[in-house]
């Protein structure tokens, strides 16, 4: 049987940043993000006797992974194995799987693309064990952390939370639903002001965030408040609040980084400058809008719908970025001819 999921990422805005136990990718804290409507990427899996991953990009070009990247996939099918076995289903997977991957992410845009592959792996796998029995979408949430923390949020459509959960159970974090994709049109206009690929993925950064000494801080303000703040403003549709909140956290987040041994660097002069701009615009326009950065030195432009057009004309005006525009999404699709 072949089956054919249909993903797309997701932009955090209560960051997932370090674990409590690294090779189970099981977080330090909770996270909240809004999963993106598009680029979608595309995974189809079918039994086989030995691993094999292709994937090709948007163009039909072929894309070739490194030896990491195929082993990272390894490694996910071989956790995923053990949480089916306590699941008491381990026999339906497959003894391995022949994996095509279609992406749609343009290459470097800083959209999160492991994070809609490794959900579409998820839900691939689990269609396959369905015969045997049917999973909920929690436990495909936990299919898809093991592969990457935050692609347990793309299971979802519109906004959703990865609780953290606390032993060191497999099981122990899951993902969740806040609201549909219909509660809040909110759109992500992304600004990318270099596609250069990062040194340090977000795998190798994890594992570092407990070096800083600001993580514990960050992990308790996460625990105390900021996440019931997050949600609360989602909730009531709060602009102002969810903007505040979402920028103290991208700011706490990157200080981590900054602060761990070795620094991770991820803003550039360029997203410096943007969010000067954008913040000085806001208050000349008093526009809604606020920004959000990941791993990397693009910036993540939020606004409610009335305010997309000029957020837009304000990225356009960015000299030498690449500007890319989505919004709030649906989430995951199978798609029914079983093609990539
Ligand atoms: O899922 P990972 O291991 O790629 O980590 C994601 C880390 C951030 O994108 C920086 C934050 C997040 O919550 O998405």
């Amino acid at each position: 049987m072949l089956v054919t999921a249909r993903y797309t990422p997701n932009i955090a805005l209560i960051k997932y940043w370090g674990n409590r136990n690294n090779g189970l990718r099981l977080p330090a804290a909770d996270s909240l993000s809004m999963t993106l409507s598009e680029p979608t990427v595309d995974v189809s899996v079918e039994a086989a006797k030995y691993l094999s991953v292709r994937s090709t990009k948007s163009d039909g070009t072929e894309k070739r992974l490194s030896e990491a990247q195929i082993r990272r996939f390894q490694e996910t099918i071989e956790l995923m194995r053990r949480y089916l076995e306590a699941l008491h289903i381990k026999e339906a997977l497959p003894e391995s799987l022949r994996i095509s991957i279609h992406s749609h992410i343009p290459p470097g845009v800083g959209l999160a693309s492991s994070a809609a592959v490794f959900s579409a792996l998820a839900r691939g796998v689990a269609s396959l064990v369905e015969e045997t029995q049917a999973l909920a979408p929690e436990e495909i949430s936990v299919l898809a952390r093991l592969g990457s923390g935050s692609a347990a949020r793309s299971i979802y459509g519109g906004f959703v939370t990865l609780e953290s959960g606390e032993d060191n159970d497999i099981a122990s974090a899951q993902a969740a639903q806040i609201t549909d994709e219909h509660h809040w049109e909110l759109h992500d206009i992304v600004v990318i002001p270099s596609e250069e690929a990062k040194k340090i993925g977000s795998t190798e950064g994890h594992a570092l965030a407990q070096t800083s000494p600001h993580f514990i801080a960050r992990i308790e303000a996460i625990r105390s408040h900021r996440q019931r703040d997050c949600i609360d403003a989602i909730q009531k549709k709060d602009f102002e609040k969810l903007q505040r909140v979402a920028e103290e956290d991208t700011t706490d987040m990157h200080h981590v980084m900054m602060t761990s041994k070795p620094p991770l660097r991820y803003l550039t002069e360029d997203t410096h400058r943007i969010v000067r701009e954008v913040t000085s615009l806001r208050e000349k326009e008093h526009l809604p809008v606020l920004y959000t950065m990941d791993a990397g030195p693009t910036v993540h432009l939020i606004c409610p719908k009335d305010a997309a057009d000029k957020i837009h004309a304000f990225a356009h005006s960015q000299k030498n970025c690449l500007i890319y525009a989505t919004k709030i999404g649906k989430g995951a699709t199978l798609l029914a001819d079983g093609s990539a």
